[in-house]
């Protein structure tokens, strides 16, 4: 039996409560039992948490939340620490997801913070990264990425990554309809994976290594053959049921073909 593999819908900052309801469930309707070997999860908006969890309930979906903070409570305006959303159900959590990151100004430093906290509480927690655009013309994405991923590990002990997903969402890819080539995705696996290995041990080649960026139904069944992709993070296509539970027959297929 080979890594779990993963299809998660971050749905983002999109939707009220009834359409939220509504898209949870439809796909919690039509969601056949995931084979051995994949999971299923959706991260909605902090506040249709509780109304999504309704709608899916009895459907085995991973329940997660689209960021938490960096520490577990004190005197930190708007913030919401892994207990509370564990309080409300929750059980993982994205971490570092580059709209937080380039967007909102969310430094290396406070994603290895958030990614801690998260882990130690006993959360899922998938930790994005990815390069923008300039980096990858001029051709240092490898570099940046690892970069990355070793900024965000460098406080958490291999004993406490059990419940670490990676993503590789490269900002190019997020929301533009451009996806990486198979084979682009399947080399930055591959490194991404060797430097798990480097710094955790035997952990490392246990973990999920997730790919984002533009999955859609007609490029899923490429993507989920390249190597080292261990299922997906998908934003935009995971808005419409229809599109996301198309993509999870796709991962489920390729999870019973190769186990
Ligand atoms: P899109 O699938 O809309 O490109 O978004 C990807 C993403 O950011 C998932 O976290």
């Amino acid at each position: 039996m080979g890594r779990t593999r993963w299809v998660v819908g971050n749905w983002k900052q999109w939707g009220l409560r009834p359409a939220a309801h509504a898209l949870a469930s439809k796909v919690a309707a039509g969601l056949e039992a995931p084979p051995a070997g994949l999971r299923v999860g959706v991260a909605p908006p902090y506040l249709a948490l509780d109304t999504v969890h309704a709608a899916l309930a009895g459907a085995k979906v991973v329940r997660f939340a689209q960021d938490a903070a960096a520490q577990e409570e004190g005197a930190f305006t708007g913030e919401v620490g892994p207990a509370m959303l564990a309080e409300a159900g929750v059980e993982g959590v994205i971490v570092g997801h580059s709209e937080r990151r380039h967007l909102l100004g969310e430094s290396d430093a406070l994603v290895a913070a958030k990614l801690g906290c998260a882990l130690r509480a006993g959360m899922w927690a998938i930790l994005c990264v990815g390069e923008p655009l300039k980096v990858r013309t001029a051709g240092r994405h490898e570099a940046y990425v690892l970069a990355q991923l070793e900024a965000a590990l460098a406080h958490v002990a291999p004993s406490e990554t059990g419940r670490l997903v990676v993503a590789y969402e490269p900002v190019w890819a997020i929301g533009t309809g451009r996806t990486a080539r198979p084979e682009d995705a399947a080399a930055m696996h591959a490194a991404i994976r060797a430097r798990l290995v480097d710094l955790l041990g035997g952990e490392g080649g246990d973990r999920s290594i997730l790919y984002g960026g533009s999955v859609k139904p007609d490029n899923a069944g490429i993507l989920a053959a390249a190597p080292d992709v261990d299922g997906f993070l998908v934003g935009g296509a995971s808005k419409d049921a229809d599109a996301f539970l198309s993509i999870v027959r796709t991962v489920a297929h390729h999870t019973k073909a190769h186990p």
